[in-house]
């Protein structure tokens, strides 16, 4: 197999850079090199300087957009970090809005948007909230998204989810489909998906009055995390809540915030 040369690394990870601000490191050389091998090799490209030329020339948007897919990293499960849920629910329970607008803006499979679902569904059912609420998923990758909207999870990355919600929101797959759990279609109605760059000015969206920004943050420089920051929070009314990683620790954003828990924060009134 051909090695991957550190001048066509160093341009590669430029691309990727400019294109959807992920950065990669010397030290991501290997996994870089790896996750684009079994596509050069399917395509028969022996040298990734050819693969480069093929994502960075213009004739191709659907290889680029392939090897995208191939280098985001897209590791989600349900109910992700409980603890914002928790948060989201008794801010709701003290508010009690009759509308409620969410955005997962790096949505991966759609765990996230659906686990916020449930959450909704089962508190306008109590009449905690009112039925007027939806959730939009968006992510830069694709694959992902076809896969979101398709709704279906291995019965392991739903492993938080109480057996009541399970009962309630999901469809137990069988035969072939053993294992595997589809999205009630009542819920995947409130939830829609489309393809969104964080690096990219946004169009209106929103405005939405919670955003989850969980675990995207890590995979970009200082400055790529504060403009994305920014950029997400026009879409934020004020006084709405707002959620990264907790491992991402606290960005240095123009936006004021105030910061409610690890990764929680409050849009300031200005
Ligand atoms: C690790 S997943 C996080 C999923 C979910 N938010 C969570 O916390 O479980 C990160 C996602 O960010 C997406 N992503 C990376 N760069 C992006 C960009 N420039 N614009 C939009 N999405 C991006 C990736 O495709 C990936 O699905």
């Amino acid at each position: 197999m051909a090695s991957l040369h550190d001048d066509t690394f160093r341009r590669i990870a430029e691309l990727m850079h400019g294109a959807i601000g992920l950065s990669f490191a010397q030290s991501k050389k290997p996994l870089v090199s790896s996750r684009l091998a079994p596509r050069m090799q399917r395509l028969g490209l022996d040298d990734y300087e050819d693969y480069l030329a093929l994502i960075s020339g213009h004739s191709d948007a659907g290889e680029f957009q392939m090897a995208v897919d191939l280098l985001t990293t897209n590791e989600t499960y349900f109910f992700r970090e409980p603890a914002h849920y928790e948060l989201l629910e008794a801010e709701l329970v003290r508010t009690k809005p009759r509308t409620l607008a969410v955005w997962s803006a790096a949505s991966s499979f759609g765990d996230e948007a659906f686990s916020t679902a449930m959450l909704l569904a089962d508190m306008a059912q109590l009449g905690r909230i009112g039925s007027d609420w939806s959730v939009l998923g968006t992510d830069i990758s694709d694959r992902v998204l076809r896969s979101a909207t398709q709704a279906v999870y291995p019965q392991e990355r739903l492993r938080n989810v109480t057996p009541e919600r399970l009962r309630r929101h999901c469809l137990r797959g069988e035969g072939e489909s053993d294992g595997m759990v589809q999205i009630h279609p009542r819920l995947r109605e409130r939830v829609r998906f489309g393809q969104l760059n964080l690096c990219q000015p946004i169009e209106a969206l929103g405005p939405f009055d919670v955003v989850f920004l969980r675990n995207v943050l890590i995979y970009f420089d200082t400055e790529t995390k504060r403009d994305v920051v920014d950029r997400v929070l026009t879409q934020l009314r004020p006084g709405g809540l707002f959620f990264i990683g907790t491992a991402e620790g606290r960005v240095a954003c123009k936006t004021p915030l105030q910061s409610l828990a690890p990764g929680a924060f409050r849009k300031v009134v200005s």
